[in-house]
C-alpha cells in the first residue's frame, strides 16, 4: 500500500497575474485540463492508493481552498501547518504519523504543482519505486534529464545499475545528491552526462524516513514525534501549534538527501527515470512546453485559452484570455495573460523573470 504525501504549502510568484499569495500555483487550473494542479496530482495518484490513505499537507492560507478542491479526501487527512517550515518537517511528520501504526508502509512524497504528460507511465515508475523502497532501508528518487544549468533544482549523480528483481524498471544507485548548486557547478553537472534533475518525488518506508530524520536532523525528531502522537486526538491542533514553531525551516533535500548521499553506497539511494513527461512548471514558458508535449504538437504552435481565436503569421505564442476572442497577427513567442485586474505582456524568453514584476509591484504598493 502507498501513502501519498501531497505537499501543498508552497507559494509561487512566477505565474503572476494568475497566482497570488492565496492562489498559489497548486490551486490554479494552469494546465488547461480544467482541473487545478493539486486535483491533477491527486487524480494521477488515485490508481496507486486508497483515498483515505492520502495525506495532504498545506497551510492556513490555502487549506480552505484545498479542502474545497479535494472533497473526496477525508478532512482529517488534510493537515494544516501553523507555520511555514519548508518540506523536511512536513515529510517527517507524515512519516512519524504512519510509523506509529504501520512502519513498513511506503510513503511517496509528491509536490502538488508539477505536471505529468503520461499518467500511465508515471504509475508504472511509482510502482517500481515502491518495490525498491520496500526491499530495504532504501530511498528512491526520480531523475529527469537536465536540459539547462538550472540552479533551482537538485542534481542526482547516477552510479552503477542496481538490480531489484521485483522492480520492472531498471534503477541506478545514486552517488551524490546536490541541492541547488551554484551556477558553475550546475554547468559542470549538465556537461558531465551522469547527472539528472531531481523531480522532487521520493519513495521510502515510513520507518526509513523517520529514522533518517532522527539521524540527520535529531533536533526536530522529538517535537515531531509529539505532534504525531497527538494525531487523531482532540489535542492535535494545539500540540501542532505549540511544537511546530521552534522546528527548523529546511527542505527535505538539504536535511536528508544531501547528508545521506555523502555516505556513498551505504546511503542506499536509488534513482528511477522520471520519463513520464515531467515538468515542474516554473514559468509561463514551461506551461507552453507542457501543452506542446501533451498535445503532441511540435515546434512553434500557439497555445491559446480563450473563447475563440484566430491566428495569422503568428507562432509560438502563449495566451490566456478566457471569455475573449483573441486574434494574433504577425507576432511570435509572446506571453499574454489576462485576469480581472491585470494584464501581463512579455515574451516566452522573459517568463522566468515575472517574479521581478511581482516584487516591484509589492514595493510600490
Ligand atoms: N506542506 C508544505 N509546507 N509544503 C511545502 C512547503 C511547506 O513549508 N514548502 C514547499 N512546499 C511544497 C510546494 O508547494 C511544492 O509542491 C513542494 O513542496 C516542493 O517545494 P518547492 O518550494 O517547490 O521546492 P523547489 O522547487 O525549490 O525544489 C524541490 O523541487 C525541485 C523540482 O521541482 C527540490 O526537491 C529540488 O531538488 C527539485 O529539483
Ligand atoms: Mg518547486
Amino acid at each position: 500500500a502507498l501513502v501519498p504525501v501531497v505537499l501543498a504549502g508552497g507559494s509561487g510568484t512566477r505565474f503572476w497575474p494568475r497566482s497570488r499569495k492565496s492562489r498559489a500555483k497548486q490551486v490554479l487550473p494552469l494546465s488547461g485540463s480544467g482541473k487545478t494542479m493539486i486535483q491533477e496530482t491527486v487524480a494521477r495518484l488515485r490508481p496507486l492508493a486508497q483515498i483515505e490513505d492520502f495525506l495532504v499537507i498545506t497551510n492556513d492560507l490555502l487549506s480552505a481552498t484545498i479542502k474545497g478542491q479535494l472533497p473526496e479526501v477525508p478532512e482529517d487527512r488534510i493537515l494544516c501547518e501553523p507555520f511555514a517550515r519548508n518540506t523536511a518537517p512536513a515529510c517527517a511528520l507524515a512519516a512519524m504519523i504512519v510509523e506509529r501504526t504501520a512502519p513498513n508502509t511506503i510513503l511517496g512524497i509528491f509536490p502538488s504543482d508539477h505536471v505529468v504528460a503520461n499518467d500511465a507511465r508515471f504509475a508504472e515508475v511509482i510502482r517500481s519505486g515502491m518495490q525498491i523502497a520496500a526491499a530495504g532501508e532504501n530511498i528512491v528518487v526520480l531523475g529527469a534529464p537536465p536540459t539547462r544549468p538550472e540552479t533551482g533544482y537538485g542534481y542526482i549523480q547516477e552510479g552503477a545499475p542496481a538490480d531489484f528483481a521485483d522492480a520492472s524498471i531498471a534503477a541506478r544507485s545514486v552517488q551524490r545528491f546536490t541541492e541547488k548548486p551554484q551556477i558553475d557547478r550546475a554547468i559542470e553537472f549538465v556537461a558531465d552526462g551522469n547527472y539528472s534533475w531531481n523531480a522532487g518525488i521520493f519513495l521510502w518506508s515510513a520507518r526509513t524516513l523517520a529514522n533518517a530524520i532522527r539521524e540527520h536532523r535529531p533536533a526536530m525528531a522529538a517535537p515531531l514525534e509529539r505532534i504525531a502522537a497527538a494525531f487523531g486526538t482532540p489535542e492535535f491542533e494545539a500540540v501542532f501549534a505549540a511544537e511546530f514553531e521552534a522546528i527548523e525551516n529546511i527542505s527535505i533535500d538539504y536535511a536528508v538527501l544531501e547528508p545521506r548521499s555523502a555516505k556513498g553506497a551505504a546511503g542506499h539511494i536509488y534513482c528511477l527515470p522520471a520519463d513520464f513527461g515531467w515538468n515542474d512548471l516554473g514559468s509561463w514558458n514551461a506551461l507552453h512546453e507542457h501543452a506542446m508535449q501533451k498535445g503532441g504538437s511540435k515546434g512553434h504552435a500557439n497555445v491559446v485559452e480563450s473563447k475563440s481565436m484566430l491566428h495569422m503569421d503568428a507562432f509560438g505564442n502563449y495566451v490566456f484570455a478566457p471569455g475573449l476572442t483573441v486574434a494574433l497577427l504577425g507576432v511570435s513567442d509572446l506571453v499574454v495573460v489576462q485576469t480581472d485586474d491585470a494584464l501581463l505582456i512579455t515574451t516566452r524568453a522573459h517568463s522566468q523573470e515575472v517574479g521581478r514584476v511581482v516584487s516591484e509591484l509589492s514595493h510600490s504598493g
